[in-house]
């Protein structure tokens, strides 16, 4: 019988995707460059369902069935573009490639294209949960033609991660749209990560307790609403000791983030789009800052006591405030990447489902988490809400965690302590709710160098004032 889908690209997520395939009971045809791989992944897991090797790319082909779906799992850049140069020649009418790896979505749009133009179905496809999830169940978000999903979706849906019964995958739109959605979600992994992080430093420096310690305070987090597969790793890292030195494992790690380019690409398109996700811009610089060692090491010697001592009086409440300060600011990061992807589907006409994107979400994912369920009912029930900060559950989680967002923020500047996600997140919310912006100053400014004009509050049209003359105002 010939296979049902092929998978070349035997690295660890590909190996585990094709593993995941055949476990679910399809029959998946086999390749890598290097034939070795090949072989090693059948005589490691053959077992575990029908694989159906081919030593090159012209027999891995044709060992598909048509329309025949290949899964590439190499690189994003250059070597995703030379497998499908590889491919396109083996290749008939109406036959699918699926981009799974973390590829930009203009080069998705570009790829899909391309394809279209020779007859191909090209469905860039978000693929989140790490090893672990591309073999137990990842969440897996599609793009591409409804034609390429009516034969990918319900292998992608069966292999995907199930919560309450709904798979964890759905189509997600046209052409780049299902990369467009994994950018983001990356974006919220960097942002969510951060928060965390200041989190954890908030209660190193204002509780003085150790890492293990700090791990308890997490552990007990993830039974409320903060509940999600970041936090409960959270505390197994706290918790972990460093074997060679006894020390705790935080302790031993260099604290410089690194980063592969999503959370990047996530900022420069809501740059593009207009977009303000001041959450994920700000940790993706925060990992940026981390690395500027010379400049880290010059400033500490050049200010080495800036703060004042930090005292927390009433540990108990403390914990509590940062916890309902780390809610809120979890709140503005994902209210604002729900905004990116609704822009960026309006940008490119995608008609992405806002509340299925949560669905997605909920499991197999990293950034899986127990209140995205509130997401997805927030938008069921109001598909055009302005922002999720209004929505009913998160205006009430915000309202509640507001004055605890202040004393965290407030006292975290008065020592010292470097709280970039959290205050602009408070800034982000603070900004939203003002009833007047000094924007109005900005607009003066602007007209007066630039005679770039502004309008009024009581009329209509714009205006301009001679400011170098007799300032007087005239229609534009
Ligand atoms: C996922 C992850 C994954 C990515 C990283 C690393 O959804 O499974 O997002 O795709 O590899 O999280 O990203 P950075 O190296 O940029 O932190």
């Amino acid at each position: 019988a010939k296979a049902q889908i092929g998978v070349t690209g035997l690295a660890v997520m590909g190996r585990n995707v094709a593993r995941n395939l055949a476990r679910n009971g399809f029959t998946v045809a086999v390749h890598n460059r290097s034939p070795e791989r090949t072989r090693s992944l059948v005589a490691e897991h053959g077992d575990e369902g029908t694989f159906v090797p081919g030593e090159t790319m012209a027999d891995f082909v044709a060992s598909l069935e048509r329309p025949r779906a290949v899964i590439v799992m190499v690189k994003a850049g250059a070597p995703t573009d030379a497998v499908i140069d590889e491919l396109v020649p083996l290749l008939e009418e109406g036959d699918i490639i699926v981009d799974c790896g973390n590829a930009h979505f203009a080069d998705t749009r570009r790829r899909e294209e391309a394809l279209r133009a020779q007859g191909l179905h090209f469905s860039g496809t978000g693929v989140s949960g790490g090893e672990e999830g591309a073999l137990l169940g990842p969440s897996i978000m599609p793009g591409g033609s409804a034609e390429s999903y009516a034969k990918l979706g319900p292998m992608f849906e069966k292999i995907a991660a199930q919560v309450d019964g709904v798979p964890c995958c759905m189509h997600v739109g046209p052409d780049g749209a299902g990369h467009f959605v994994k950018m983001v979600h990356n974006g919220i992994e960097y942002a969510d990560m951060q928060l965390i992080a200041e989190a954890y430093d908030l209660l190193r420096s204002g509780l003085d307790a150790k890492p293990a310690e700090i791990a308890e305070i997490f552990r007990d987090w993830n039974d409320g609403e903060l509940g999600s597969f970041l936090i409960e790793i959270t505390a197994d890292v706290l918790a972990h000791t460093d074997a060679d030195t006894g020390r705790p494992f935080v302790d031993v790690v260099q604290d410089r983030a690194e980063q592969k380019g999503t959370g990047r690409w996530t900022v420069q398109s809501a740059l593009d789009l207009g977009i303000p996700i001041t959450g994920i811009a700000e940790a993706t610089f925060a990992r940026s800052l981390s690395g500027h060692v010379d400049q880290r090491e010059a400033a500490r010697r050049a200010f080495p006591d800036a703060g004042d001592k930090w005292q927390v009086t009433d540990r108990e409440a403390f914990v509590e405030d940062v916890r309902r300060a780390l809610l809120a600011s979890k709140i503005v990061a994902y209210a604002q990447g729900f905004d990116h992807i609704r822009a960026g589907s309006q940008e490119y006409d995608w008609d992405i489902d806002l509340g299925g994107t949560a669905t997605i979400w909920r499991g197999g994912c990293i950034i899986r988490a127990r209140f995205l369920d509130r997401i997805r009912e927030a938008y069921d029930q109001q598909p055009d809400l302005p922002t999720l900060l209004v929505a009913p559950y998160f205006a009430d989680a915000v309202a509640a965690g507001v004055p605890s967002w202040r004393r965290v923020v407030g006292d975290a500047t008065r020592a010292g302590v470097p709280t970039p996600a959290f205050s602009s997140s408070l800034a982000y919310f603070d900004a939203l709710r003002a009833e007047r912006l000094p924007a109005a100053l900005i607009q003066g400014l602007r007209d007066n160098f630039g005679a770039h004009t502004y309008q009024r509050v009581d009329r209509d049209g714009s205006f301009h004032t001679t400011w170098a003359a007799d300032r007087t105002e005239s229609p534009a």
